[in-house]
């Protein structure tokens, strides 16, 4: 049979289950402390958002033969507006052996260009992500016709001054250098004539 209960055991009892329920109360409050911080750092803050957002690049005043640069995701973007010299140097250089990859099937695409297995949506206007895909320099634009000539075949368009890769003006890199791959292309899709929405595309 149980035993009855003396007061100050009452009052100890009653005390421990006070205790039980204080500390089990604190135990939710500690809980529910660390889930805040834990649920928010699961969560992009404003300013994490806005730097993965698309940018606007307004080329409606790019120059034939000059390019606009900008930063999307923390990357250089080159836009280039291609010269009629300069489309036929990329015509030339696909055919002369001397790319890597002149088809682009090992590169960096959006899904728009590779399901059109192509490296540009208008033929006048080249789009890049300009971080060299050897070590991350930055490539610039050159040209023959400036007396820019770094090797015999080489016919213009971007060349990185830190190990001496060298892409033609699609971004397409030639053989025997260090990089390994033609330069990147992000996601993009002209809003109209003279605006280019980088980090978005028309679905397919
Ligand atoms: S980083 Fe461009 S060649 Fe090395």
């Amino acid at each position: 049979m149980k035993k009855p209960m003396k007061n100050s055991e009452k009052v100890n009892h009653a005390r421990r289950k006070t205790l039980v329920i204080a500390s089990s109360a604190l135990g939710g409050v500690a809980v529910a402390g660390v889930a805040t911080p834990f649920l928010g750092s699961w969560m992009p803050s404003e300013k994490a958002k806005s730097v993965g957002a698309p940018i606007e690049m307004d080329i409606s005043k790019l120059p034939p033969g000059a390019q606009q640069r900008a930063v999307w995701r923390g990357k250089a973007i080159y836009v280039l507006r291609m010269t009629e010299p300069m489309l036929k140097a990329v015509k030339e250089t696909e055919s002369s052996g001397l790319l890597l990859d002149p088809n682009s099937e090992a590169s960096d695409l959006p899904e728009t260009l590779k399901s059109e297995q192509s490296r540009q949506l208008r033929d006048d206007i080249m789009v890049l992500i300009g971080v060299c895909t050897h070590l991350g320099c930055a490539p610039t634009l050159q040209g023959v016709d400036k007396g820019q000539s770094h090797t015999p075949g080489w016919l213009g368009g971007f060349f990185c001054a830190c190990h001496g890769s060298k892409y033609d003006y699609a971004g397409r890199v030639y053989r025997g250098v260090p990089a390994p791959k033609n330069l990147p292309i992000p996601p993009y899709r002209f809003e109209n004539d003279g605006l280019i929405v980088i980090g978005e595309e028309e679905t397919v």
